[in-house]
């Protein structure tokens, strides 16, 4: 299947070949490879997006790919017209492959199944970010080598956080354990089968400490007092990253509010990995690109 659509449904296999192709694609010093320059692409986001919109149009460019950026607030959409309908019609004009974020979870598996042409997931509600996954395991395997036996603490949102639950379901495929942390109104609790809650000074005793955006836009469902109480007992402060252990790196899907969940001398202290990370979501965005249009 060319789609992707999440990691909880792929193969460790798959998995390896996608980061493998990426590597590939990280060490080619030639910016420009234009393999692809027979293909059409269209990005759709239906829900903002800075790194992961920028890193797929970096990714089709270099590879060659014609790239189309679809805007809802521009489109149809504002006429009512359903996601369906919107990607039908520009699978009609001859799109090759689609890159859709929605905001609802769940209707990208029923889209995909009306559609014919591969679709890949820039993250669907809090269902699966599996390219931001696939960035987070590329970024750990340089580091530590192979995943096999490392212990990755996500911290924060777990319950709105899409990348928790992708991240779990590939590091697991590749024999990493998964531990979350999060307040009592940021849990998901049905996770809970899969990846146990730990306290904060458990969670910062692991090899990879990621920390997750507080969705301030939902603050109005009462999730945490105030940003300073949550900083207080979750942010990664300056204080608890001096305490981590020499080896541990620090992560974080981003956009990230400095002094939030985590302090602003943190961000890009020298463990902190998290302008790699997006770095990295190039070279394997454009393995992910390369995997849904070759010939
Ligand atoms: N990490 C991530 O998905 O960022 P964007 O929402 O800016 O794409």
């Amino acid at each position: 299947d060319r789609s992707l659509l999440g990691l909880k449904d792929i193969s460790r296999e798959e998995i390896l070949s996608i980061l493998d192709r990426a590597a590939y694609w990280e060490s080619q010093s030639e910016k420009l490879v234009p393999v692809l320059n027979r293909k059409f692409a269209v990005n759709m986001f239906f829900e903002n997006s800075t790194r992961t919109r920028f890193s797929f149009e970096m990714a089709q460019k270099r590879l060659g790919v014609q790239v189309m950026n679809f805007s809802a607030a521009a489109s149809s959409v504002e006429k009512g017209e359903s996601i369906y309908d919107t990607v039908r019609t520009l699978e009609s004009m001859g799109v090759d492959a689609g890159v859709i974020r929605l905001k609802p979870s769940g209707v990208l598996q029923e889209l995909a199944e009306r559609i014919n042409i591969p679709l890949i997931n820039a993250g669907d509600g809090n269902n699966e970010h599996p390219t931001q996954a696939l960035l987070d395991l590329y970024t750990m395997r340089k580091v530590f080598g192979e995943l096999k036996g490392l212990t990755v603490s996500i911290i924060g949102d777990i319950k709105h956080s899409r990348v928790a639950r992708s991240d779990l379901w590939a590091l697991q495929k590749l024999g990493a354990k998964v531990q979350y942390c999060a307040p009592p109104s940021m849990a998901a609790p049905e996770l809970a089968e899969h990846a146990p809650y730990v306290s904060m000074d458990e969670a910062l005793k692991a090899d990879v400490v990621m920390m997750l955006r507080v969705q301030l836009e939902r603050h109005n469902e009462g999730l945490f007092k105030s940003t300073a109480e949550y900083r207080e007992q979750y942010g990664l402060t300056e204080k608890r990253a001096a305490s981590l252990s020499g080896h541990t790196i620090i992560m974080h899907p981003a956009p990230v509010n400095r002094n939030v969940e985590i302090d602003d001398a943190v961000v890009e202290c020298e463990r902190s990995l998290i302008f790699k990370q997006m770095a990295h979501g190039v070279p394997v965005r454009m393995a992910v690109m390369e995997r849904a249009l070759k010939d």
